[in-house]
């Protein structure tokens, strides 16, 4: 009896778990458990960024490796323990950085609303946040995310390289259910911030047996590269704005893309 008792409770239990991690998302999920949780996120974000202008990049940019490894399950923000190397410390971590600002909103989320808000919705909120705060768009955030407790530095070899081409870039997005259009709209992201040569130099020198560099690049940006990234390369920080306004949300992107002014991707073919 009393064991019965037990295994139909689990099993409620179980099928709470399963409708929450199932849940649809919802833009009210905290509007009665924690309706100042936005505004105590906003203030973290714009805080952080009066501070230190590469932030709202940084965010952005945590969302994307967020979702991409373990859906956006804040998975991101876990650290490496003696016995496991989390992902925040796998091959792609360089500007994976700005956690603090997460980090700071939830402590401020545990003073106002305890135990409430997971941190893969502060993720999302932050994102959106810091793009408004760049000049882009404003969405209302779905929310509802469960913090998952699993991560690993060995799963970033699923995202999606620098060196990989158009194809390879499709099909790393339509593995997680996003199309092609998606891709090239989240792509638009790289209208904010920075890469370090490391992530481009492969086309600038030796790029393959006909081509010294890439020669999807515009000739005289290619030259203008070589020379921001020497070799040896003796400045770690050395690299190139992801476009010409690197700290406002716009269409500049897309435009050096389409002249082949780009240092990440082999151009988008639209189809
Ligand atoms: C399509 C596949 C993608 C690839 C291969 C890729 C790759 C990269 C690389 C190599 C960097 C430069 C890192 C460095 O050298 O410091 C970078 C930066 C960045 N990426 Fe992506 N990315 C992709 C998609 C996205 C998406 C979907 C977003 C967000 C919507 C995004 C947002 C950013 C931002 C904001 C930066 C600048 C970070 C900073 O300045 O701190 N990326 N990305
Ligand atoms: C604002 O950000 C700075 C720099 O990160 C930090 O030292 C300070 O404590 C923050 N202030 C508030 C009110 O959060
Ligand atoms: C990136 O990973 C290396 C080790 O793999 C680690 O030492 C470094 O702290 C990581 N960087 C960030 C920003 O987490
Ligand atoms: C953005 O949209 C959200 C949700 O609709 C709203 O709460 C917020 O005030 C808006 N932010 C700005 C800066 O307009
Ligand atoms: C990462 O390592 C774990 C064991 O620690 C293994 O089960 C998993 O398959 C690995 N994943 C990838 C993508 O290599
Ligand atoms: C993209 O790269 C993959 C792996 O290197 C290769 O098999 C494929 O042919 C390439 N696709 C295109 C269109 O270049
Ligand atoms: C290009 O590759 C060749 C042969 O692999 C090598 O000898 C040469 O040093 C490389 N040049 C540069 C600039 O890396």
């Amino acid at each position: 009896m009393g064991f019965k008792i037990i295994s139909s409770l689990n099993i409620l239990l179980l099928l709470v778990t399963i409708s929450q991690s199932g849940a649809i998302l919802d833009p009210h999920y905290y509007d009665k458990t924690c309706p100042q949780a936005e505004n105590i996120i906003n203030q973290a974000v714009r805080n952080a960024t009066k501070y230190d202008p590469k932030v709202p990049a940084r965010i952005l940019r945590m969302f994307f490796h967020d979702c991409f490894i373990r859906g956006c399950d804040a998975s991101v923000l876990l650290d490496s323990t003696p016995t496991n190397k989390a992902e925040k410390d796998g091959p792609p971590n360089v500007s994976l950085a700005a956690f603090y600002v997460i980090d700071d909103a939830k402590n401020k989320l545990e003073q106002s609303c305890p135990k409430t808000v997971s941190c893969a919705d502060i993720i999302a909120i932050a994102a959106r946040d810091v793009v408004v705060l760049s000049g882009g768009p404003n969405w209302s955030v779905l929310k509802g995310r469960k913090d998952g407790r699993i991560s690993r530095a060995n799963e970033t070899i699923n995202l999606p390289a620098p060196s990989s081409n158009t194809s390879q870039l499709i099909q790393s997005f339509s593995q997680r259910g996003l199309s092609a259009k998606d891709f090239v709209a989240l792509s638009g992201g790289h209208t904010l911030g920075f890469s370090h040569c490391s992530s481009f130099e492969a086309r600038l020198r030796n790029f393959s047996s006909t081509h010294d560099s890439d020669p999807t690049l515009n000739p005289q940006f290619a030259a203008g590269l070589k020379s921001k990234c020497p070799k040896p390369n003796t400045d770690r920080n050395a690299g190139q704005f992801l476009d010409s306004t690197s700290s406002v949300f716009d269409n500049d992107y897309y435009e050096g893309l389409s002249e082949g002014k780009e240092c990440l991707f082999r151009p988008i073919v639209v189809g």
